[in-house]
């Protein structure tokens, strides 16, 4: 009760979203860093490799730059790519890049991200070619996103109606994208909405990527939220172990960097969801 009103009180001190338009602090969340910048290369330069089931896709450069980076898009540009797929001459993007979950995102905070992107320094580095087989032409992902691409769900109910829950979604959906590793995908590529972040067999790189609903036996059920609180400030998990492969990255390039505030409101959404049993 006394954890409550101290919550409750914290909330009422820092407003729920407060940091909403600080672009630097929505970059850390939403993780952009660690994908597009390659092993020993300049930040967001780009050029990292991304093994998926279908090829390797070569992030592309997002500084600056006006030559090789994004120095001459708009802002208007800009959203298009980040919350619907299209890129500023009209071609779709691959959803390795995942603006299926960055679409929930407002388009304040995209602009946000956009402006603090236009703070950061300019990279001199070209685009390096996707190696992807024949047929998986970027034509083709304008069809994707017109025919197999669903609306993303709505914001439930209860979610809605509380602060913190909807806080905690919109930061695991629409700026930390966990699902897009968490949830597994059917042949055609889309997160399976019934297995919302209940683990996914054949994540990036290989991984196999754990259920974190609250499911007792598969997923996350038996950590407490302090557990998990404590896991995405430090990827140390309640065994004692840390947290490897890619999940490390997104411990000390987002949650890591959050405010305690925004890691509760994470931990009380992700107890909040449905247990899944399996993964
Ligand atoms: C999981 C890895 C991943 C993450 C995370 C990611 N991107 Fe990307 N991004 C990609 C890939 C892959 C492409 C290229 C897609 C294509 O070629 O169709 C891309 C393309 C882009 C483009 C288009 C660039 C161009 O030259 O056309 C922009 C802009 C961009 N990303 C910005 C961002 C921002 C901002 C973030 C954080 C909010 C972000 N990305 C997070 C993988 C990622
Ligand atoms: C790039 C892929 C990727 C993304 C994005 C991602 N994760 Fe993970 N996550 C993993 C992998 C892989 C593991 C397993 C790590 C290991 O084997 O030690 C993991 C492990 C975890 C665990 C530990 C579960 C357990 O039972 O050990 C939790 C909790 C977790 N992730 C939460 C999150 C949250 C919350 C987000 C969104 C902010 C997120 N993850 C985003 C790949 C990802």
């Amino acid at each position: 009760m006394r954890g409550c009103l101290a919550l409750a009180l914290a909330l009422l001190a820092t407003p729920v979203g407060a940091r909403a338009t600080d672009g630097e602090y929505l970059f850390h969340a939403a993780g952009c860093l660690a994908c597009h910048t390659r092993e020993g290369g300049q930040p967001l330069a780009g050029g990292r490799p991304l093994e998926t089931p279908y090829g390797v896709f070569y992030t592309p450069n997002i500084s600056p730059d006006p030559a090789t980076g994004i120095g001459n898009w708009s802002r208007a540009q800009f959203i298009q790519a980040l919350k619907h797929g299209t890129a500023p001459d009209g071609s779709a993007y691959y959803p390795a890049f995942p603006y299926p979950s960055y679409r929930l995102m407002t388009d304040q905070d995209a602009a946000s991200l956009f402006d603090y992107l236009r703070t950061t320094p300019a990279q001199h580095q070209a685009n390096r070619e996707h190696d992807l087989p024949w047929w998986l032409a970027r034509w083709m992902m304008r069809l994707w996103q017109w025919w197999v691409l669903d609306e993303p769900p709505p914001e439930p109910a209860a979610v809605r109606a509380d602060p913190l829950l909807s806080r905690g979604r919109y930061l695991v959906d629409a700026l930390g994208h966990c699902g897009e590793c968490h949830t597994p995908r059917n042949w055609l590529g889309v997160s399976i909405r019934t297995r919302y972040l209940a683990g996914n067999a054949a994540g990036p790189d290989g991984d196999k990527v754990p259920n974190i609903t609250p499911d007792r036996g598969s997923g996350i059920g038996k950590w407490d939220a302090d557990d998990l609180e404590y896991f995405l400030e430090s990827g140390q998990l309640p065994n004692g172990d840390y947290a490897g492969s890619l999940m490390t990255e997104v411990i000390d390039n987002a949650t890591s960097k959050l405010t305690a505030d925004d890691r509760r409101a994470m931990t009380a959404y992700l107890r909040s969801i449905r247990a899944l049993p399996g993964g």
